[in-house]
């Protein structure tokens, strides 16, 4: 199975040592929305320098919500997508600058194994830091499938306002913009079918 391997941890002691966990809140609407995190325990300020994993709870995540939690000062995007998103996803390999994670540096090897064009471990889980590639703006979420001022043929995806960037909902640049590069997957794995551990790889694989 294409991820086995993916839900056992490592170095269990310190993630339940170094640990938050997040509430999703808010409405459920039929498009993507940016969803508020609750924290009910934050790790101490020297964990968090010294890039402690945070437990992500995604039970209540929904179809076309994000959820937005902070990890070693970086915005980390969890976004549940929708059939129509993934079926749309390989449509854009051309106009893509790496569109199979060809870039090492963006996305554990674990990542672009289970999908070099979802970039995501579970196909409608996408994990990715939320910074511009280019000079490190947070892009805004377009994640509908309509036209946009930006580009007529939107299939959903991030734009940064900064540079005019674009991205799709798998995180992977156009050709043609300021970035260079495809949105960072950060290392993580799932603990349960419910929870994310960012921060830390699935024990046996890079
Ligand atoms: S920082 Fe995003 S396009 Fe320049």
């Amino acid at each position: 199975m294409a991820n086995q391997g993916v839900n056992d941890p490592i170095n269990t002691g310190r993630r339940r040592f170094l640990t938050a966990t997040t509430a999703v809140v808010g409405a459920v609407g039929a498009g993507f929305v940016a969803v508020p995190f609750i924290k009910s325990w934050n790790p101490s300020a020297k964990a968090k320098l010294a890039g402690a994993p945070v437990t992500v709870d995604i039970s209540a995540l929904q179809e076309g919500q994000r959820l937005v939690q902070e990890w070693r000062g970086q915005p980390i995007w969890i976004v549940k997508r929708s059939k129509a998103i993934l079926e749309a996803l390989p449509t854009l390999d051309v106009h893509l600058r790496d569109p199979k994670s060809d870039n090492a540096d963006q996305q554990p090897g674990y990542v672009k194994q289970a999908s070099p064009e979802l970039r995501s471990i579970k196909p409608e889980i996408s994990v990715l830091v939320g910074l511009c590639t280019h000079l490190g703006c947070s892009p805004e979420m377009k994640a509908e499938i309509r036209p946009e001022p930006f580009d007529p043929e939107w299939k959903g995806g991030y734009f940064c306002p900064c540079h005019k960037s674009r991205f799709d909902m798998a995180g992977r640049v156009f050709q043609g913009v300021p970035a260079p590069t495809n949105l960072v997957v950060p290392p993580h794995y799932y603990q349960d079918d419910n929870t994310i551990v960012i921060g830390v790889d699935p024990k046996g694989v890079a």
